[in-house]
């Protein structure tokens, strides 16, 4: 009989790590013979790269004068939803249905702690009612200011909401969303542990949660 598909998204701050575990993860899976395969969002879709570049800085809003704008927080929530609607259905929904297990680096609780800065919560959740479920959300936790100091170490460009006011809203957006789901539904992980550590930890919970 084939394998059940399942659905894991690794979720946390800025600098804690969720492409990194989400690479090792997948990575493992498919050496041990388990089908895998590896997602992110933003996606490398239409959407997703209209969103990154919004992130970047270098798409803004426009106002009637002339003036460049910030372009608007809550149109760009609904540019996340719209991602994560064409992602379910091109991506996650198929190969789950052939029995993969699809791993997304960030996925809906990234929406939920990220744009409920700037929307209220049950907004967000409206314009998010359609997307799939994750069988488990992993949360690498990290304090704001160790995630910041991960940031710095990068020397790369910022994005918009790379700064700590802001990581301390997420965070504890984060934790609210967390609290929602049933404990069959997360793993919390500390991510200032070292990243092989962090990494077997994850590994466990998988193969005990998916049978594998
Ligand atoms: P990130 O995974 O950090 O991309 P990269 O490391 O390649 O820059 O994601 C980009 C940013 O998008 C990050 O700050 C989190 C944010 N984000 C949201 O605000 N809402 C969402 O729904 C998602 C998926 C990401």
């Amino acid at each position: 009989m084939k394998a059940m598909g399942g659905f894991i998204t690794l979720e946390g701050l800025d600098g804690a790590g969720t492409t990194t575990q989400a690479r090792m993860l997948q990575n493992v899976l498919e050496h041990m013979g388990i089908n895998a395969v590896l997602s992110s969002e933003p996606t490398s879709g239409p959407v997703g790269s209209l969103i990154r570049q919004i992130l970047a800085g270098r798409v803004n809003g426009r106002h009637a004068t002339g003036m460049d704008a910030m372009f608007d927080r809550k149109a760009l929530a609904l540019l996340f939803a719209a991602d994560r609607l064409d992602h379910c259905e091109t991506f996650i929904k198929p190969l789950q249905k052939q029995g993969f297990i699809v791993i997304s680096d960030r996925y809906l609780h990234s929406s939920l702690a990220y744009q409920t800065q700037d929307a209220e919560w049950d907004w967000v959740v409206t314009i998010n009612k359609y997307a799939v479920q994750p069988d488990l959300v992993v949360f690498l936790d990290v304090a704001p200011e160790v995630a910041m100091s991960r940031i710095e170490g990068r020397g790369a460009g910022r994005e918009i909401f790379e700064n700590l006011g802001f990581q301390q809203h997420v965070m504890d957006a984060y934790h609210k969303a967390l609290d929602l789901l049933a404990d069959e539904n997360k793993l919390i992980v500390n991510g200032e542990a070292p990243k092989e550590d962090v990494h077997s930890e994850i590994l466990q919970r998988v193969l005990e949660q998916f049978n594998r």
